[in-house]
């Protein structure tokens, strides 16, 4: 309740168009700039590498009641196989006949492989969503441990048959309709160039150098939450603030969302670099 409440206090200004403002000139916010140095003095030590310590780890440890590692798990490139897999994702998959992401593919490793009941999983995962809420997912660390194997490769993701060219579409479709009680689409406050929401410079994901920015930078340790969050997080914090149900993971808007952004960061040759650090998002 006190996170529908914070985020109808953030979105609802919106509506009377006291809050988004337009500057033309790139100036950083004066938070933008502080947060550069704290940036600089932590580029030796992200608290998010102890996420991809601790993925590694379990990544190749027996678990489950199966007791098997995900050494088996398929994600994308051959069992096992982790390096560049998250430059490639998402894609599809012959098994599940299904577009997956990586957070979605680990899932079902989880579940088919190594015998976990999916909401013993996902009930504690999507609890420690909340803001400020540093409790450590197994899954969130997985994702982290695969997600940096693909460091300094840039995004290569294609769309090689019907089904990952359907979910495209779908993700696209998705971004520019406005839907949910607040009649906004992720385009009224990420398509336009110039966009300022609370001091904050809205990223334009249709740019394919922003998307690039942006999504080699997660998962990204949040320094507000002292938790790292993923790709899932990002869209779903967005979503909840146009009031839309909570998202699932490798749900077909998930995936669509996903799939859709990351295309335009597959544009470009930013490489990925990941733990990304964030101040709040
Ligand atoms: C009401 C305006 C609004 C809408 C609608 C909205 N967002 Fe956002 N979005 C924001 C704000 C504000 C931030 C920055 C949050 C912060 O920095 O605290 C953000 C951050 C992001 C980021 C991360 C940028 C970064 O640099 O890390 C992505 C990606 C994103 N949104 C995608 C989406 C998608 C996809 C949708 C539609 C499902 C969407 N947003 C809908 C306001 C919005």
């Amino acid at each position: 309740m006190k996170k529908k409440i914070a985020w109808l206090c953030f979105a609802a200004p919106i509506l009377f168009g006291s809050q988004i403002t337009t500057t033309y000139a790139a100036t950083p916010s004066d938070e933008d700039k502080k947060f550069e140095a704290y940036r600089e003095a932590m580029a030796d030590f992200n608290p998010g590498d102890f996420w991809i310590e601790d993925g590694e780890k379990l990544f190749h440890e027996k678990r489950g009641p199966k007791n098997v590692s995900l050494d088996g798990c398929d994600l994308g490139l051959g069992p096992g196989v982790v390096k560049g897999a998250y430059a490639q994702l998402p894609r599809y998959f012959k098994d599940t006949n299904r577009v997956e992401t990586l957070e979605g593919r680990l899932l079902g490793c989880m579940v088919h492989q190594q015998g976990f009941n999916e909401e013993e999983i996902t009930k504690p995962y999507y609890a420690s969503l909340a803001e400020e809420n540093g409790t450590k997912s197994d899954l969130v660390e997985l994702v982290a441990y695969v997600a940096a194997q693909s460091n300094g490769q840039p995004y290569r993701v294609k769309l090689e048959n019907a089904a990952e060219k359907n979910a495209y579409e779908m993700g696209k479709y998705a971004f520019y309709h406005r839907m949910g009680s607040m009649d906004l689409a992720c385009a009224s406050c990420h398509a336009t160039p110039g966009l300022v929401l609370r001091g904050v410079h809205l990223p334009v994901m249709t740019d394919p150098a922003t998307a690039g920015k942006v999504m080699t930078a997660f998962p990204a340790y949040v320094i507000k939450d002292a938790n790292v969050r993923t790709w899932f997080w990002r869209n779903e914090r967005c979503l909840l603030a146009m009031r839309m149900p909570f998202l699932k993971v490798n749900s077909d808007l998930d995936v669509a969302l996903h799939l859709f952004q990351v295309m335009e960061a597959s544009k470009t040759d930013t490489p990925i670099a990941v733990p990304g650090i964030k101040p709040r998002a």
